[in-house]
């Protein structure tokens, strides 16, 4: 099985047993607290044992990050180490809001060494993949970023805790969105829709964030913390990081913003 096999198999596990529950009562059943942290929802605990099963089943030995179990060895010598995140944007999906995916990256030990990503939208069936080296692609069609670097022209994607806040400088941007699912809107910077993505709160797992790091650096974007570093996080749930992505051109300028 390729790596798009493998990640397009657990999608499609975690689509069939997710579905079903979107909206519903049952969705919202608390699991209790999940490896990450934070509160299991029954969702992220259907759709996390569907994905273990295809990969259990997969014959290959391989190391799952993921964002409820933390961490399981599947077999005796992994090869390479799934970091998946059963459903992102739990919010989104059990409250019946139309913005949810499940992201699958192939890596190794840190968030510098991934060498393939893979994000689903669970809501269109849009798939966006990128291997290291090679690009990347929205349903086998090649992305780019975008090419603008004129903030009253750009489009932000922009996290905070707090209700109204005037950027730093003044500076005003053309629009700013928020819509709860960081894997996928990392997508919308690869695709060019957005221009840059920045999260400042130091919640976002490398589960969220590992496939779609890959997807907006083969899209030709760039991805780093506040102080413009690669991002080289280890694999664990526990962590969380900030996050700067944009189409590049307008890097520096949005470090200084943050
Ligand atoms: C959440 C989403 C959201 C981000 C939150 C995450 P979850 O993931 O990625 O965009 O802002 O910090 O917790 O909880 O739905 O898997
Ligand atoms: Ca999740």
């Amino acid at each position: 099985m390729s790596y798009y096999e493998l990640c397009n198999t657990v999608a499609q596990a975690v689509e069939k047993t997710v579905l079903p529950l979107i909206g519903k009562t049952e969705a919202k059943t608390g699991m209790g607290m999940g490896a990450d942290g934070t509160e299991t929802e029954r969702i992220d605990k259907i759709a996390e044992d569907a994905a273990l099963s295809v990969l259990e089943s997969d014959g290959r030995s391989m190391r799952l990050v993921s964002e409820e179990l933390g961490e399981k060895i599947i077999g005796s010598k992994p090869e390479f180490t799934v970091i998946l995140d059963p459903v992102d944007g739990t919010f989104n999906a059990v409250n019946n809001i139309p913005f949810f995916c499940v992201p699958v990256a192939i890596g190794d030990s840190d968030l510098s060494d991934t060498r393939y990503g893979y994000v689903k939208n669970l809501v269109n069936g849009d798939v966006y993949t990128a291997e290291y080296g090679h690009g990347a692609f929205l349903n086998n069609n090649m992305i780019h970023v975008s090419s603008r670097s004129y903030f009253p022209e750009m489009s932000f994607l922009s996290y905070s805790h707090h209700p109204y806040a005037v950027p730093a400088n003044n500076h005003r941007v053309r629009r700013v969105r928020i819509f709860g699912s960081a894997a996928l809107e990392l997508c919308y910077i690869a695709s060019g829709i957005f221009d840059a993505f920045i999260d400042m709160r130091e919640m976002l797992r490398v589960t969220d964030i590992a496939a779609g790091k890959l997807i907006v650096e083969e899209a030709g974007g760039m991805v780093t913390d506040r102080e413009g570093a690669q991002l080289e996080t280890p694999l664990d749930v526990k962590q969380r990081l900030n996050l700067v992505a944009s189409n590049g051109l307008s890097h520096n300028k949005l470090l200084e913003l943050v």
